[in-house]
């Protein structure tokens, strides 16, 4: 089956079908456009052309002669082996009624593939009169600039179906992660925690949106803050992926709403479109910079170091601490003389780590690159340990952001959260590790993917790190996927699995 230069037929007419239909005229394919709305066929027209033309000169002749845009799929000219992208309105029996239009239309031969981010495509297939010729081809918005393509089988898809669509996908220049049909398929799933463990910070008041934000951005590299992104892709969008992933999940706590964030809807602030979300964008008011930790105190000239942690030991040769002694056993951590005891969270309260040593502790939350890193947050059970703390990070050109004493922080309550569902989609059968990775990178921008993240830490701490959550919070969200467990396992034994 070759479909590199096929016919494309692409349904609806709307911000993912105009942009489908662009990239495939950009690649040279004749290309149908169905819409019933003439309005949105014209306002698409207009939109491709526009975009086009900054590459094509000619980009008005091309959409002219190559793009056929129609009100009714029976009106659409008919080609061997005609390539069917359905991008209509996210409704099931919509779907389905235009895919059976469109294998009376063109034939059993036609692909079927359809654009849809939250229904099942094996649901999908299975009310069409040729199951087998159904598959999920996911794109993300602005479709031609995003390089991500979810290719998803269901399961009757035949696997050659598939693999045509992976492959004009490729031809397309698009990079292509295959996926079997799971709610949420990969992007929409693996990324919920990084929404849904910011909220629930929110919720407990351990520090306040722009904190949040500022340390995700700074510490953890991420694009945007999670209320930056929930304000920008709308609110009422966010939180009903989340609803309908939680239901599809048989309400699984992992992907639990958040009522913030249900408030937030009802009341109409729903984000930028609105106005104010999270934050305000309607002028009324600046958006407050958080405030970083100051401090007047001297930073310690030398502290005793225990066990081994690379961000510990980056951040003191930052700030040129000295090193009075260092013993290579025991529970990470430096001793500041007369003050107590810096560390590194594995998931437990600063409070938790002083009751456990007898000493003030505060404890640093992680970032993705300790030798460069700008920002990191705390929690501390002392304010002259806080003071030292603070002057010793502001040697090291890094700002302290303190915030209430939670488990796990922000940035290693949130990475953790994102590695475990990453491990158990893997565990799931959903996707290879290094398509979840590649998802995450090219969907969502993350930095870096969430298992190679997993991997940085290594997988014993990030196992570490839920344990500690699920024993503060007996919360089974917080419970470690045994996808991860065994890589821990893995990690300290050096088997190789
Ligand atoms: P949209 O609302 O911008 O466009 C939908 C279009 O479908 C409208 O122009 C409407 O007139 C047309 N339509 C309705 N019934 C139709 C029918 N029977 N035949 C042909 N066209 C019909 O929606 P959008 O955002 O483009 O989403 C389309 C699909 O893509 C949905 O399934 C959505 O879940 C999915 N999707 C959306 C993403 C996004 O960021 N907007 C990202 C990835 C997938």
């Amino acid at each position: 089956m070759t479909t590199e230069l096929a016919a494309i037929c692409v349904i609806g007419a709307g911000t993912m079908g105009r942009g489908i239909a662009q990239v495939a005229l950009s690649a040279g394919h004749e290309v149908s456009l169905v819409d019933p709305d003439a309005n949105q066929l014209e306002a698409a027209q207009r939109e491709m052309v526009a975009r086009l033309i900054r590459k094509h000169p000619d980009a008005e002749d091309m959409v002219r002669s190559r793009l056929h845009p129609v009100t009714a799929i029976a009106d659409t000219p008919v080609r061997p082996e005609t390539v069917v992208i359905e991008a209509a309105v996210e409704d099931l029996d919509v779907k389905r009624a235009v895919f059976n239009q469109a294998l009376e239309h063109f034939g059993s031969d036609a692909v079927l593939a359809t654009n849809t981010s939250s229904l099942s495509i094996t649901d999908i297939a299975a009310g069409t009169a040729a199951p087998s010729r159904v598959v999920g081809m996911h794109f993300f918005n602005p479709v031609p600039v995003m390089k991500l393509v979810e290719v998803v089988s269901g399961v009757q898809t035949d696997a050659q179906v598939a693999d045509s669509i992976a492959k004009l996908a490729t031809a397309w220049d698009k990079s292509v992660t295959h996926v079997r049909s799971a709610p949420g398929f990969i992007v929409n799933r693996v990324a919920r925690p990084f929404y849904g463990e910011a909220l629930k910070l929110l919720e407990e008041g351990a520090a306040c949106a722009e904190t949040v934000d500022a340390v995700l951005r700074l510490a953890g590299q991420f694009r945007m803050g999670p209320f930056e992104l929930i304000d920008l892709i709308g609110s009422d969008v966010n939180f009903t992926v989340t609803k309908t992933v939680w239901e599809a999940y048989n309400y699984d706590p992992r992907f639990a709403p958040s009522l913030i964030q249900q408030e937030l809807v009802a009341a109409g602030r729903l984000g930028r479109k609105t106005g104010h979300g999270f934050y305000r964008y309607d002028g009324a008011s600046e958006r407050p910079a958080p405030e970083p930790a100051r401090s007047e105190a001297e930073p310690p000239a030398e502290v005793g170091l225990r066990g081994h942690c690379t961000q510990l030991e980056a951040l003191l040769a930052r700030a040129d601490v000295g090193i009075s002694r260092k013993q290579p056993a025991g529970i990470p951590g430096a001793d500041i003389p007369l003050l107590g005891t810096v560390m590194v969270t594995r998931g437990k309260t600063a409070g938790e780590e002083s009751a456990l040593r007898g000493t003030a502790v505060l404890v640093l939350d992680r970032c993705l690159d300790p030798k460069s890193t700008t920002a990191l947050a705390f929690s501390s059970t002392s304010e002259r340990l806080t003071a030292a703390v603070v002057a010793l990070l502001n040697r090291g050109g890094i700002d302290g952001y303190e915030i209430a004493d939670t488990a796990g922080l922000i940035v290693a309550r949130i990475v953790a959260m994102l590695a475990n569902e990453a491990h158990q989609t893997v565990l799931n059968g959903v996707a290879t590790a290094d398509d979840v990775d590649t998802a995450m990178e090219l969907g969502t921008n993350y930095p870096l993917g969430p298992l190679r993240w997993c991997d940085q830490w290594s997988p014993a701490t990030v196992a570490g790190i839920l344990d500690n959550l699920w024993s503060e919070y007996r919360d089974p969200r917080y419970r470690t996927s045994p996808h991860l467990r065994a890589a821990a396992r893995r990690a300290i034994t050096g088997s190789r699995g």
